[in-house]
């Protein structure tokens, strides 16, 4: 079995394809001491300009190149300047773009976040409502994928919920990668589950889980899941659920991410693990789920066991739920809290 330092020092040599619904974040910061004499509503005195950073899908990334990984993401922008912005930005962070494309029909998904020192005051979104994609695209993103598969060690899902991520494509990019052997992780959205069957692990959160219990048992087969409820209440339910949703999708495992309770692991064949957070303070939890599925899929590739992988993301989101933003986590950092952390 591989050491977490050995598996760490491979991470740079990884190269891992990240698809997914691409959202820019911008924060305005600022101080509030008056409300406004229009309405009954705090004015902001704006400090500095805007900042950006990606986020969705593009936070997969950014986490994964943190950590030294070559990354390429695919994904569709508009054809606006928050688009320019947001490919500057990942240029900026020496993620390769090729597989970013532009969609003449909607906006590049901006998530505004206005801020005090001490907190999120409003945020802003701007998206198109029905966001799905246009036929041309999706071949042409297909095209892109099936080209390049062979050239990467992993493949992340981040489905958004956003229109990028459609059955076609979900069953496109499953075929290819289970064709290939490839490490495939999907972090999910509630109405896609029955789209992942067999791959090598998905990670929903406790919400999620609910949801693709009771979206399953609305479906013809979902007499199948063995469950009273699809409210996870206590320890033994989410066990419970995390066993039938294994064994209905036909997964290798399952990370179902619990919060401040941790994370729970499910593997074919063996029985669940429960790992604690690791976490020593929290400020902000953002973007936590996107850190799991990275670094549990990069560490997948560079030699760890589930369980291992696992205790590394848990790790690695115990590291940026202390920090502010969806932040991200250093190989240097991640090491030295693999060392001291007790093992799983
Ligand atoms: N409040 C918290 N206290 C301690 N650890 C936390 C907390 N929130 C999240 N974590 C850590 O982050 C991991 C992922 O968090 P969570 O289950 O909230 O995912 P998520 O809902 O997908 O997050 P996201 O907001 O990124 O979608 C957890 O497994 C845990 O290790
Ligand atoms: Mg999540």
């Amino acid at each position: 079995m591989s050491t977490y330092k050995s598996i760490i020092s491979h991470f740079t040599s990884k190269r891992i394809l990240v698809i997914g619904d691409l959202i820019l974040d911008q924060h305005i910061k600022g101080n509030v001491s008056r409300i406004s004499p229009e309405a009954p509503v705090p004015i902001l005195l704006q400090e500095g300009h805007p900042t950006f950073s990606p986020g969705g899908a593009a936070n997969v990334a950014n986490n994964l190149r943190s950590v030294g990984a070559k990354v390429t993401l695919v994904g569709r922008i508009g054809n606006d300047m928050e688009g320019k912005i947001f490919t500057k930005s990942i240029k900026q962070r020496k993620i390769e773009t090729d597989g970013v494309f532009i969609d003449k029909n909607m906006p590049t998904i901006l998530k505004t976040r206005i801020m005090t020192q001490r907190q999120q005051v409003l945020r802003v979104d701007r998206e198109k409502e029905n966001g799905s994609i246009d036929p041309v695209l999706l071949k042409a993103i297909n095209a892109f994928i099936e080209k390049n598969l062979s050239h990467f060690d992993a493949v992340i899902v981040s489905d958004y919920g956003k229109g990028m991520i459609t059955p076609e494509l979900l069953s496109h990019v499953c075929m290819l990668a289970l064709k290939a052997k490839k490490v495939l992780t999907i972090d999910p959205k509630d109405d896609h589950f029955n789209f992942y069957r067999r791959v090598t692990s998905i990670t929903p959160n406790k919400r999620e889980t609910e949801n693709a219990i009771r979206n399953i048992k609305l479906t013809l087969e979902g007499n199948k899941l063995k469950l009273n409820s699809d409210r996870l209440k206590s320890q033994d339910d989410v066990l419970r659920a995390g066993e039938q949703l294994l064994k209905y999708l036909d997964l290798e495992s399952l990370l179902v991410t619990l919060g401040e309770s941790g994370m729970c692991l499910f593997e074919k064949g063996k029985k669940p693990v429960h790992i604690p957070t690791r976490a020593q303070e929290v400020f902000d939890v953002t973007g936590a789920g996107d850190t799991v599925i990275s670094l549990f899929t990069l560490a997948l590739t560079a030699g760890a066991t589930k369980l291992q992988a696992a205790d590394i993301a848990n790790h690695a989101a115990g590291i940026v739920v202390g920090k502010m933003g969806a932040a991200t986590v250093s190989r240097e950092e991640l090491l030295k809290a693999c060392l001291k952390g007790d093992k799983v």
